[in-house]
């Protein structure tokens, strides 16, 4: 989720009307230079140079077009055909069913889900809502009984409760009850739920031991440099040290000793004031007293939700640093599901997408995390200690002390990694820094004092195994300016994103310099004013914009999911999973694997193992931009459906769900 979940009416409507005109099915430039020469000799040989050159630059094959490097299996399925309807669909030979859906029981004694009947106390034990970034822990050390890990980022009131639509104003809570806010914190967090494969179908187990839910009300630990520290402590807690509930919780990570690592992004948005402007409308600027910098740097009010009109604690006016309890990674231990969760505030505070893990080769743990909004950074943490196999104890450690930097991308192609280390450089008192835990606390201040490079909204940034890579997904942004752009954000107003790719010398991934590449600038490579650059090879399904998880399977292959939010007109595709080669003469191909009904966004790509079961998050289906979707434009699940969509059913649209997409007769996702 970005800055635009409450992208008002007449967004949507503008967005409607970018609709393309020219037929979908059109051949990209690719294609047609690939009929023309040949597909064979176009993708080898200096042809491939030639025609890709004179079609994006000399820079799209700088990568392509130099030496072999260590060979990546290549993706095997048929494209799926792009567009956008109600439904999901998958590549041919596959099959989609559904695991797990909002609302569904996590123990066996439960009622069957009834949205019109749900209570927070019913919430807290059924899967939540919107649901995000996915990871699966195999138990019996196989693949066909494990715990699947999934965030449950955030809530669409308009689709949850009977006789709401869209607010019509931004500002506008009358509707939403004490009763509703309780849901809504119940249907945010983390579910954790024990699945096992029968007969080809994944299923929850409900009698699980391992059933867990964990909400905005869980007892939660601080540990690192800024638990403590005065900015911490609140009324409930002077100490600073314990805190409830985690918000929020984008994209995240799964580390090597099994635990799950959660990522709380826009928590922002559930800070409230109830200071007014002399217009009447709620303030959400110059409030912050001492910590007034922060807050604004933060966007701490921002009252997207109404949970402080009836918690004080997220009422700034009334508590002013429960606000700086959040925005952290919180790591869970699924397998013991008493466990107190930890928010390691070592590895700093922002609007954290993720927190991917790789296991540097001095043994040491380096986390990857993106910063998701426009102009904001890319993060590095690396351990103090290293890594002991085996010892649980601890390596659930690691992530209390050690060095966070920022990301400086050069125009020479080389990326310096300024660590946030109180006194060094600009972290000084001088500059507001007090301690390493402000500098931790404030994070973003820090790094906009080391003057890290602004970035197109970094959303997951992807360590690949045994290679030095490291995919850092950019979504958008299109507030930069023509006078802002850089090499590493090279097109101004950038409405589709792009991907770079870090290189760790020598494969360490805790040195102070790396170097970076472009592999993908999104977008339509049919336009030329899109700037877009792809292999030529890439299909009219192929291309995509707005890429924001991605993850790497078991044979090193990237995957990329999409999510445009209401933006999806101006592709006129929905969001889908991309398989996206990142090696040799296919670097920058990218086909289409699977597609999201209108409305949603794509999340938590995550293999099994084994590579034979894929699982994906389907976010908030029927909700971004269906206005647009004309068979379906309706504001709420429960409008009258007779007045808007003549074949509404009463399970359309989809709930938030899990999919479990396996090949027909088995055997590993996207190979032949
Ligand atoms: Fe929650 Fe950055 O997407
Ligand atoms: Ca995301
Ligand atoms: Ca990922």
């Amino acid at each position: 989720m970005g800055d635009d979940n409450f992208s008002n009416k007449d967004e949507a409507f503008q967005a409607f009307d970018d609709i393309p005109l020219s037929p979908a099915n059109d051949d990209t430039m690719g294609a047609v230079i690939a009929r023309r020469y040949g597909r064979r000799d176009m993708l080898k040989g200096s042809l491939a140079v030639t025609a890709a050159t004179a079609l994006f630059g000399s820079a799209a094959l700088e990568s392509a077009s130099g030496p072999a490097k260590a060979a990546t299996a290549a993706f095997a399925f048929r494209e799926l055909e792009g567009g956008v309807d109600e439904t999901h669909h998958v590549a041919e030979g596959y099959v989609a069913d559904i695991v797990i859906r909002w609302g569904d029981p996590l123990a066996g004694n439960m009622t069957p889900f009834d949205p019109t009947t749900l209570t927070a106390e019913e919430q807290s034990k059924r899967f939540g809502y919107n649901n995000d970034y996915i990871a699966f822990f195999p138990l019996d050390g196989g693949n066909t009984r494990g715990l699947l890990c999934v965030n449950n980022e955030y809530v669409n009131p308009e689709v949850m409760f009977p006789g709401l639509t869209v607010r019509p104003d931004r500002d506008d809570f009358a509707k939403i009850t004490e009763a509703h806010v309780g849901v809504e914190m119940a249907a945010h967090g983390v579910s954790i739920v024990e699945i096992a494969l029968r007969d080809g179908r994944w299923a929850p187990v409900l009698d699980s031991k391992y059933n867990r839910r964990i909400t905005a009300h869980t007892p939660m630990r601080f540990d690192g440099s800024a638990a403590g520290h005065d900015r911490l402590k609140t009324k409930a807690d002077p100490t600073g040290r314990s805190g409830l509930g985690t918000l929020n919780n984008c994209a995240g990570g799964q580390t090597p000793w099994g635990t799950y690592l959660t990522g709380e992004e826009n928590c922002n948005g559930y800070f409230w004031t109830d200071q007014k402007a002399s217009d009447g409308k709620r303030l959400t600027k110059g409030i912050g007293g001492a910590q007034q910098n922060s807050y604004e740097r933060y966007g701490i009010p921002s009252n997207w939700y109404s949970w402080g009109r009836f918690h004080e604690r997220f009422n700034v006016d009334k508590e002013a640093n429960e606000c700086n309890r959040f925005h952290w990674i919180v790591e869970i231990d699924p397998m013991d599901p008493a466990s107190t969760p930890v928010k390691h505030t070592a590895l700093g505070r922002f609007r954290h997408e993720g927190a991917e893990v790789i296991v540097n080769k001095d043994g040491r743990v380096v986390v990857y995390s993106g910063d998701d909004a426009q102009f904001d950074y890319v993060y590095r943490f690396v351990s103090k200690d290293t890594y002991r196999p085996g010892d649980k104890a601890h390596n659930m450690r690691l992530l209390s002390e050690g060095t966070l930097s920022v990301a400086r991308l050069n125009e020479d192609g080389s990326v310096q990694w300024l660590p946030l280390v109180f006194g060094e450089g600009p972290l000084t008192p001088a500059n507001g820094f007090a301690s390493q835990a402000e500098v931790l606390i404030d994070a973003r201040l820090a790094g906009d004092a080391l003057k890290a490079t602004r970035m197109d909204r970094p959303e997951d940034v992807q360590p690949v195994p045994g290679t030095g890579k490291v995919i850092v997904i950019l979504t958008n942004n299109e507030r930069r300016r023509p006078e802002e752009v850089d090499k590493a954000n090279p097109r101004p107003h950038n409405e589709f994103g792009h991907i770079i790719e870090l290189a760790a010398p020598d494969g360490d991934h805790a040195a102070t310099t790396f170097t970076w590449d472009m592999l993908i600038k999104c977008g339509d490579p049919r336009v030329a004013e899109v700037g877009a650059m792809w292999n030529p090879a890439t299909s009219a399904a192929g291309w995509f914009a707005s890429p924001d998880n991605c993850t790497i399977d078991a044979l090193g292959r990237l995957w990329v999911a999409t999510d445009q939010g209401s933006a999806w007109p101006k592709t006129g595709k929905a969001d889908g999973l991309y398989a996206v080669s990142t090696e040799g003469g296919e670097r920058g191909l990218s086909k289409l694997f699977f597609r999201v009904p209108v409305g949603a966004e794509l999340c938590g790509p995550c293999f099994t193992p084994d590579a034979e079961t894929l699982f994906l998050a389907v976010q908030h289906p029927a909700t971004d931009g269906v206005r647009s979707w004309k068979p379906f434009a309706r504001e709420s699940t429960f409008e009258d459906p007779a007045t808007r969509w003549p074949d509404f059913k009463p399970d359309m649209p989809p709930r938030p769900s899990i999919v479990a997409i396996r090949k027909q007769g088995g055997g590993k996702i996207g190979s032949s």
